[in-house]
């Protein structure tokens, strides 16, 4: 791939408000002039999205974590090389609201799958693709919990279509999670960047683009800035 773009995954527990802040980052690098591609995992695409609700539907009861596992192997390789790669061959920038650290901390810290298998998956859908940045949203579980509570008091669709499986687990199953995640980032410095998720809306978007903003050379006519061609 000679022009290659930037791949951002968000990471964490669940009402950690990261899919709030994703949104919030594709409008500000909009404002920079980059129009990123938006997309989740599960999913992302209409044939793993028709595995998503397989995943998420509660009247699909539970899955073998293996099982669960291959499934969400499965979606995340129709993600990556139909929509994912060849965004990121276009130079295109894509963000994606959930990626593998997912599947490491929920079915491996969370689940108990061994964590060598889920890497054994890793390898045989993605090879050597990383992505450029991973944020980890971090908050303690209790507040997490008490967030996605609220939210799904207040989202009456939501809780009908009965996606909520992995909510549903509790406290101990949110504390996995967490260390999880935490450990995720300390192992992959170079990718993962913790997020404090416990602070107000702005103050979490604020932190995050600082965090694009030092590591991804934005141009200066991405800013808004006229760039003098030095001829002038
Ligand atoms: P979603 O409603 O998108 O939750 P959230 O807003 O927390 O991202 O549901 C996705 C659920 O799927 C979430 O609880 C995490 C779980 N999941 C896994 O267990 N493994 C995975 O690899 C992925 C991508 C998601």
């Amino acid at each position: 791939m000679s022009k290659r773009g930037v791949f951002i995954t968000f990471e964490g527990g669940d009402g950690t408000g990261k899919s709030t802040q994703a949104k919030m980052l594709v409008a500000a690098l909009q404002a920079r002039g980059v129009t990123p591609i938006l997309t989740r995992e599960p999913g992302g695409t209409p044939q793993a999205e028709r595995i998503r609700d397989l995943l998420l539907q509660r009247d699909s009861g539970h899955f073998d974590p293996l099982t669960e596992a291959l499934l969400l192997f499965a979606a995340r390789r129709e993600h990556l090389v139909t929509k994912i790669q060849p965004a990121l061959a276009n130079g295109d920038w894509v963000i994606s609201d959930r990626f593998a650290d997912s599947s490491r901390a929920f079915q491996g810290y969370g689940m108990g799958l061994d964590l060598e298998t889920v890497e054994n998956l890793y390898r045989m859908v993605a090879g050597d693709f990383e992505p450029d940045l991973t944020l980890i949203f971090d908050i303690e579980p209790e507040k997490g919990l008490a967030r996605s509570a609220h939210k799904k008091a207040s989202t009456v669709n939501k809780t009908e279509s009965g996606e909520d499986r992995y909510e549903l687990m509790g406290l101990e199953f949110q504390k996995r999670l967490r260390k999880g995640f935490l450990e995720i980032a300390s192992q992959n410095p170079d990718r993962c960047v913790v997020i404090n998720a416990d602070q107000d809306i702005a103050a979490v978007h604020a932190e995050i683009l600082e965090v694009i903003e030092s590591r991804f050379a934005l141009s200066p006519v991405f800013s808004g800035l006229k760039v003098d061609g030095g001829r002038g």
